[in-house]
């Protein structure tokens, strides 16, 4: 985990403007470069827009997932989500690009859903709450475009019995201490928190079991959840004689109000994928943005998109031309756009988003049985 004194970045919490340099160095992960992006293209075709705008910007061991994908070995793609609540878009971020990788790679995906995390971390949160929303965020995956058959979602709980066994063997290995100090438990952290972390790192290998053949896996996330793959599943698999999971890190996403990520426990600055499109139009309209306090210093000093979540939307997720990407900035920074306008069509951009991709949830619930996989 990162703790500077100008930002915080852990698995639970992302606060403060994140240095991605700085979180690079003191992860010890590697900057995606220009000659691995070259060698992903000749498997992909394209350079997905993530990868161009460097959304997706770090990894670990991508050029020996690559290497052995290159040698006829297949490798899985494994990511997942912590049930606290429903998606809002930051979360998609990791989702469409995994989807993007198992097209052009042909990958099964296993995706896990730590219902048992969520519960243990939040005090409020009842078991059968953090289980319900495994069930309300599978529609989400599902509506990323997933194939069945090879995608396996679960919930922690519900497959515990599998997952169960490999965790023991886990855990065996990872020393209070040790988690201590990859996460930052303190004495008042419950018991159940300070095992889970061994629940989170079995997926790295359950290919590789289920199917008795050492298998690779690439993990897509945010930076965040590195600390699980650093301190424990990269540390471990050479014990238990399996590869060490690779993965590739994506920025945050941020939120709507000035600072930090898109996050759940600030319903106004997140937009959630279950949000009526109204609502979420509303929540554009009155987003913090970069702008200066009067038009006229507007017009006169330019727009900050740097700092603009506003600018930020179009660049992750609202505005896939690049030419119309660089237009909104160089529109912005000259003050011949105002915040106003561009707020009103990035809330159009966001409320046709949605009506998409809530017509393709819906229809996710039908194939929920195709894609959840229990014990
Ligand atoms: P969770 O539920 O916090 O986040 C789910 C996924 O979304 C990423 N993420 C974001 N990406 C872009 N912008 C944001 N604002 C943003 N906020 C969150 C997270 O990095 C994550 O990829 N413990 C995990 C669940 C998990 C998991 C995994 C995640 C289990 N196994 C393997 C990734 C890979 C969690 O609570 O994620």
């Amino acid at each position: 985990m990162s703790n500077s004194q100008d930002f915080t970045v852990t698995p639970w919490e992302v606060k403060g403007e994140v240095d991605y340099d700085k979180l690079v160095r003191e992860f010890g992960t590697q900057l995606l470069t220009e000659e691995l992006l070259g060698r992903i293209k000749k498997h992909t075709g394209d350079i997905h827009l993530f990868l161009r705008r460097k959304i997706f910007f770090s990894h670990r061991d991508l050029d020996w997932i690559l290497d052995r994908y290159e040698a006829g070995e297949k490798f899985f793609l494994y990511t997942g989500r912590g049930p606290s609540g429903h998606t809002h878009v930051g979360h998609l971020v990791p989702w469409i690009f995994t989807r993007h990788l198992q097209e052009k790679f042909g990958a099964e995906l296993y995706f896990q859903m730590t219902d048992d995390e969520k519960f243990l971390h939040d005090e409020k949160m009842s078991l059968k709450e953090s289980m319900g929303y495994t069930y309300e965020n599978a529609l989400d995956v599902i509506a990323c475009g997933f194939e069945p058959g090879k995608t396996f979602i679960f919930s922690d709980v519900e497959y515990g019995k599998t997952l169960y066994k490999m965790a023991v063997e886990i855990a065996k290995h990872i020393t209070y201490s040790t988690a201590k100090a990859v996460f930052g438990f303190e004495d008042s952290t419950n018991v159940g928190m300070i095992f889970f972390p061994c629940i989170q790192a079995v997926p790295c290998f359950l290919p590789s079991i289920l199917k008795s053949k050492n298998m690779p896996c690439l993990i897509p996330a945010a930076i965040d959840q590195d600390p699980y793959w650093r301190g424990i599943a990269r540390f471990v698999a050479p014990k238990l004689g399996f590869y060490k999971p690779a993965q590739i890190h994506s920025k945050f996403m941020p939120g709507l109000a000035r600072g930090g990520k898109m996050s759940a426990s600030d319903p106004k600055s997140a937009i959630f994928t279950v949000d009526p499109p109204e609502m979420a139009e509303e929540k554009v309209m009155s987003s913090y943005t970069g702008g200066r306090a009067t038009v006229a210093e507007q017009r006169r000093l330019g727009g900050q998109a740097e700092i603009c979540p506003v600018y930020h939307y179009y660049h992750f997720l609202f505005e896939e031309d690049e030419k119309e990407l660089a237009k909104i900035y160089h529109d912005c920074k000259s003050g011949a756009l105002l915040c106003g306008d561009c707020k009103a069509n990035l809330a159009g951009k966001v409320r046709r988003f949605l009506t998409e991709h809530q017509r393709k949830r819906e229809s996710a619930r039908k194939k929920l049985d195709k894609f959840i996989i229990r014990d």
